[in-house]
């Protein structure tokens, strides 16, 4: 799998990409993942990516040249081209997981005002991380490529990702570890038990009840 971030603003990535289990997955080949900053692909002498908008109002829009130019440069026929937009579908479990499963994406963060509409010809689908305005799309990308990534085969244990939150419509049960009392808060009985069928027994009631909790009633379960 490979991931190409188009964004004014490559530093943001610095950590990102260099720690914890995305490290990881890009260290062990899991992933590509290539930050390119579009200022690169602009024709301009000053290497400008934005103008005023068409027809007055507040802020800056994306030109569609160095946009168009970077996509044209990265993309190929397996490629699927996602702009991050507050507007865009609302991303979740089910669309990461079919995310996971392409051989190429290209994220592009917008900033300022937003994109040229003509932008939107040559991108597959628009995402929105959550109903809110960030500044910019690059916390988006990052949420995207983390989400994506862990479920890529191989990087995390498939045991992880099969009780997490989401699987089968459900959140995840609560956890703990030592010590066994905390400030008088004990650990439940049934985890000290070393009884298998009755711990897991107890995961699935928790993952019912607090899903249900929080859904008004738990529409989504079974
Ligand atoms: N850009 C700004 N806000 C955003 C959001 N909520 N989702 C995706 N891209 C964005």
């Amino acid at each position: 799998m490979k991931i190409d971030i188009l964004t004014l603003f490559p530093e943001m990535f610095d950590g990102f990409l260099n720690t914890s289990i995305i490290k990881r997955a890009i260290d062990n080949k899991y992933v590509d993942i290539k930050v390119h900053n579009f200022r690169d692909y602009s024709l301009d002498k000053h290497k400008r990516v934005d103008d005023y908008p068409y027809g007055g109002g507040a802020g800056m829009v994306l030109m569609c040249e160095p946009i168009f130019r970077a996509i044209e440069d990265l993309k190929t026929k397996d490629t699927i081209t996602i702009m991050l937009t507050p507007s865009g579908k609302l991303f979740n479990q089910e669309m990461a997981l079919d995310l996971s499963k392409k051989k190429h994406i290209i994220l592009l963060c917008g900033h300022y005002e937003g994109f040229d509409e003509r932008i939107k010809t040559i991108i597959d689908m628009e995402i929105s991380i959550g109903e809110y305005v960030l500044t910019g799309g690059e916390v988006p990308a990052m949420a995207i490529t983390d989400t994506i990534t862990r479920l890529i085969p191989g990087v995390i244990t498939k045991e992880s990702l099969d009780s997490e939150s989401f699987t089968d419509n459900l959140l995840d049960y609560p956890t703990y570890t030592r010590p066994e009392v905390f400030r008088g808060m004990k650990v439940p009985e049934v985890l000290l038990s070393g009884h298998h069928k009755n711990i897991e027994n107890y995961r699935k009631e928790e993952r019912i009840k607090i899903t249900k909790e929080r859904n008004d009633g738990g529409d989504n379960l079974e």
